[in-house]
């Protein structure tokens, strides 16, 4: 019987299913193109070569946000050529949310969490590729352990937790993130650690962060670095905020960015919010281009 198991047609292309399964999942984006079946928005993301991605809170909307409209009919204009997403420390749930409170359409990529999940296309698909890529070296208990005696850490609401997003609640005070460093590297961990608005502490997998994620689209998808307008105003955006993207750091932002200034490819726009971006757009000529 181990003959008609092994070699009928389907068995056979179960294997190869399997095989292929794994190579994807070892491999990471590189192979991922050719793996995943391109429905509507994977053959929507392989024709685009130009993205704007932008944080949410006080960035793409904010207290002063009259400039929201006029941003998202921009983009709506300029759909066939320009893909919009968003980057947030918010869960999807939440984005999702508040997106729709302010009238935002679903976005063609959520990158949420602070860049430990991405999501594609209105349907919100959770985008497996990137979880394999990132869960590499990741033990979130073995963190959240090590860290658990440290009084001045504040473990965040249980929604805000995630596999590959662990955040604390920690007043700023000298060689507190040191001694963070000190433990977890001590005991060989591998994480990304974000703290933003004197505030908040992120612990994500080595591979995660909001930018990471950004140039792990541009590799999958095949658009250049260089062609993402990235936006943002606080901590959790300084990394996705440098390098080769064009950014834009809108006018109402967290001084925590001030040190982005003057450097390559960093845009502080005057108006804040939805405005900023539009400045950005407008001075990057990214509508023209
Ligand atoms: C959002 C998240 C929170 C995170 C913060 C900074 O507020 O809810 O968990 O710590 O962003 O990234
Ligand atoms: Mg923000």
């Amino acid at each position: 019987m181990s003959i008609s198991r092994h070699y009928t047609w389907e068995s056979h292309a179960a294997a190869y299913i399997e095989a292929v399964r794994r190579t994807v999942d070892g491999y990471g984006p590189a192979k991922m193109k050719v793996a995943v079946p391109l429905d509507a928005i994977g053959r929507r993301l392989a024709k685009l070569n130009y993205f704007l991605i932008t944080d949410i809170d006080n960035t793409l909307i904010g207290d002063e946000n009259d400039r929201l409209d006029a941003l998202l009919q921009m983009l709506d204009e300029n759909r066939d050529r320009i893909g919009f997403g968003v980057a947030t420390g918010r869960t999807v749930e939440s984005a999702k949310e508040i997106l729709e409170k302010f009238g935002v359409h679903a976005p063609d990529v959520v990158i949420s969490s602070v860049g430990s999940e991405i999501y594609y296309g209105r349907h919100f698909h959770y985008g497996r590729g990137w979880e394999s890529h990132i869960s590499a070296l990741w033990d979130r208990e073995k963190i959240v352990g090590l860290l658990r005696d440290f009084p001045f850490l504040t473990y965040q609401k249980e929604e805000t937790q995630r596999r590959f997003k662990i955040s604390y609640n920690m007043e700023p005070e000298k060689d507190r993130l040191s001694m963070i460093h000190n433990r977890l590297l001590h005991n060989k961990c591998r994480y990304n650690l974000i703290y933003s608005h004197q505030k908040y502490l992120d612990i994500l997998p080595y591979r995660a962060s909001k930018g990471k994620a950004i140039r792990y689209l541009g590799y999958k998808w095949e658009i250049p670095l260089a062609n993402f307008l990235v936006c943002g105003d606080s901590g959790n955006d300084e990394e996705m905020l440098r390098g080769e993207p064009k950014a834009v750091v809108v006018g109402n932002y967290h001084p925590e960015l001030k040190k982005l200034k003057g450097m390559k490819n960093v845009y502080f726009a005057k108006n804040v919010c939805a405005g900023g971006i539009i400045e950005a757009i407008e001075k990057y000529q990214f509508l023209k281009i």
